[in-house]
């Protein structure tokens, strides 16, 4: 389904690359565009348009963290717990998402299917912890009174779209 609805730009995407193996990360993020994850109907799929076994295409998804290889919410959070920003209390400001959102390690996507809390290794804002980065967007200097916010108006976004205004007839 991947080769025939997207053929034009898996086309140019091969015309980048010295062959076909080569291009599996920039066509596994049109599949995971597609299905939202990286089911393993995807990985099928982006493993026979590489040339390549779906082994191999499951090891690539599975070593980067912009692979999605779960369901996910709309809103992606990755909070960075690694040393430096462990040092300017990103523990503390992960746990406090945690409650705030009503997730846990066990069960990272809130109950509605908007928000999935996930900690992730240096993203490289080392500086400006706590971070978060939200469908890889950065937010830096945060704390969790500014994130409750952002969580707030990402949600009312959702809702927005879910309620759209009404016309007013008079
Ligand atoms: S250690 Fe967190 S961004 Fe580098």
């Amino acid at each position: 389904m991947l080769a025939e609805k997207y053929a034009e730009r898996i086309e140019k995407i091969f015309a980048k690359y010295p062959d076909k193996r080569s291009a599996v990360m920039p066509i596994l993020y049109i599949a995971q565009e597609e299905y939202g994850w990286l089911p393993q109907d995807a990985i099928n799929e982006v493993a026979a348009i590489c040339n390549l076994d779906p082994t191999q295409v499951k090891s690539i998804a599975g070593f980067y963290t912009m692979y999605r290889e779960r369901p996910k919410g709309k809103f992606w959070l990755h909070v960075c717990t690694d040393l430096a920003c462990a040092l300017r209390g990103a523990d503390e400001f992960y746990h406090q998402l945690e409650e705030h959102l009503g997730v846990d390690h066990e069960n990272d996507t809130t109950a509605d299917g908007v928000f999935t809390l996930e900690h992730v290794m240096c993203l490289g804002a080392c500086d400006r912890a706590p971070m978060m980065q939200c469908n890889f967007h950065f937010h830096e200097n945060l704390d969790i009174d500014k994130a409750k916010a952002l969580i707030a108006q990402w949600r009312a976004e959702v809702n927005a779209a879910l309620n759209p205004p009404q016309p007013e007839f008079t």
